[in-house]
């Protein structure tokens, strides 16, 4: 019998990547989006790898109402591009519990951008929090207690970053002084589900990753030529491809190789294995002592390679790849930047037994098959 899994915020750039590797690792996926930050265009992607649709309904988890038709919040323009009859509209997320027997719960659905969270708080907290609970009171209400959360590193303490020994276990260490609004929306869902793993019976693999690269090749996702990407790489392919005239490298005073700032660039390809690793691991049995309280499960993991990245050292493994210039120009940073921003994945290569693969090279030239079409 396949496990039946809600994901919400699907559409978005990760949670679609998921559908597919959940689908064919034999599960049951249903989806569930507002598209406020994401388009119809995932179905049609994931139609071409899967030969079908999984049941996508159209739900705001910000209300426990049928959200208002997109046609009123401006977004009819985005089920033009597929036969959007066959898209479920306007459901509560009851509604959807009510139909399916769901036996775990990914949740993607987020405002996620750090910039916006900073001009925002209020918008990101709402959104973010008081919504999210929304969703964990129907799980419990339907008995559904297991779940995948997508959080992130920006939950750290800055000075985890500063440890270059990795001495900190950093699952575990300075998560509390959070350096943007965003963070604080992770950091706070975090402690909600810990405490609801300890007196609610929830199963959680809470799944801690920062700068996920897309290099999913069969991606043929539509984007829109003006679309100007906030992150790195999306931004370098577009010089690479002549739509933008040069990367702003956001400044340089970090004493890495070239002064630039490091990250700990993942493939989403390897990311998507972290957490079917971690579905494995909190859906093995588990000894429940009788007649206790329900056994609930926190597990924290670091999906990471461990490597740090700088911004000009990845301008050249793409030069490398592309064959071309890259031009760049040194700008100001930006506000809530951090200069280095990477841990040690040790815990989750010794408890899942996983570990990122795929190399930086071997992303970009992914990622540039896709950008150079
Ligand atoms: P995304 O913005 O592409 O996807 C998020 C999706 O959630 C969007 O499709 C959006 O329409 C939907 N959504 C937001 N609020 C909603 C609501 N109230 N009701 C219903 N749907 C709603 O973001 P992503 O990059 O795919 O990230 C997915 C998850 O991974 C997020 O939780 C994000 O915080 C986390 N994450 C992302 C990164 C990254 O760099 N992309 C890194 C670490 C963690
Ligand atoms: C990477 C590096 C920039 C663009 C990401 C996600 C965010 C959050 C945290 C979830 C930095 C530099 C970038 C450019 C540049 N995810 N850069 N010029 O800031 O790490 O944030 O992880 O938890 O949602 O976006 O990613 O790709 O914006 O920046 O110099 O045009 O590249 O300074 O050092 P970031 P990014």
């Amino acid at each position: 019998m396949k496990k039946t899994i809600l994901i919400t915020g699907w559409t978005g750039y990760i949670g679609s990547h998921w559908v597919v590797a959940f689908e064919q690792a034999w599960y049951k996926t249903v989806i569930v989006d507002n598209l406020v930050n994401s388009s119809l265009k995932s179905l049609d992607w994931i139609e071409k790898i899967l030969w079908y649709k999984p049941d996508f309904y159209n739900v705001d988890l910000r209300t426990s109402l049928q959200p208002s038709p997109l046609e009123e919040r401006g977004q009819v323009e985005k089920i033009n591009y597929i036969d959007w009859k066959e898209v479920k509209w306007n459901f509560s997320l009851e509604e959807v519990f009510k139909k399916y027997g769901f036996d775990w719960v990914i949740h993607f659905a987020w405002l996620k951008a750090v910039w916006e969270s900073c001009e925002k708080p209020l918008e990101y907290f709402d959104n973010n929090i008081v919504w999210t609970i929304k969703l964990f009171e129907v799980m419990e209400k339907f008995w559904v207690k297991n779940i995948i959360f997508s959080s992130s590193a920006t939950v750290y303490d800055s000075r985890v970053y500063e440890d270059k020994n990795f001495s900190w276990a950093v699952e575990t260490d300075l998560t509390w002084n959070t350096t943007n609004p965003y963070g604080t929306t992770k950091f706070i869902t975090e402690q909600i589900l810990r405490d609801l793993s300890s007196f609610s019976g929830f199963r959680v693999a809470n799944l801690r990753y920062f700068n996920p690269i897309w290099a999913h090749e069969s991606w043929v996702i539509w984007e829109d030529p003006a679309w100007i990407p906030n992150n790195l790489l999306p931004y370098i392919m577009k010089v690479a491809t002549w739509e933008l005239e040069k990367l702003k490298v956001f400044w340089w005073d970090y004493p890495t190789i070239d002064w630039t700032w490091v990250r700990d660039y993942i493939d989403v390809v390897d990311l998507i294995e972290g957490h079917l690793k971690s579905y494995e691991k909190i859906t093995s049995p588990q000894p429940s002592p009788l007649g206790e309280r329900e056994q609930g499960q926190f597990e924290v993991y670091n999906l990471w390679v461990g490597r740090g990245i700088s911004v000009l050292e990845m301008v050249e493994v793409a030069r490398k790849v592309t064959w071309k210039e890259i031009s760049y120009e040194i700008v100001e940073r930006r506000s809530w930047d951090l200069a280095e921003v990477y841990c040690n994945p040790n815990k989750a290569k010794k408890e899942l037994n996983w570990e990122a693969k795929i190399s930086l090279e071997d992303s970009l030239k992914n990622s540039w098959k896709f950008y150079n079409k």
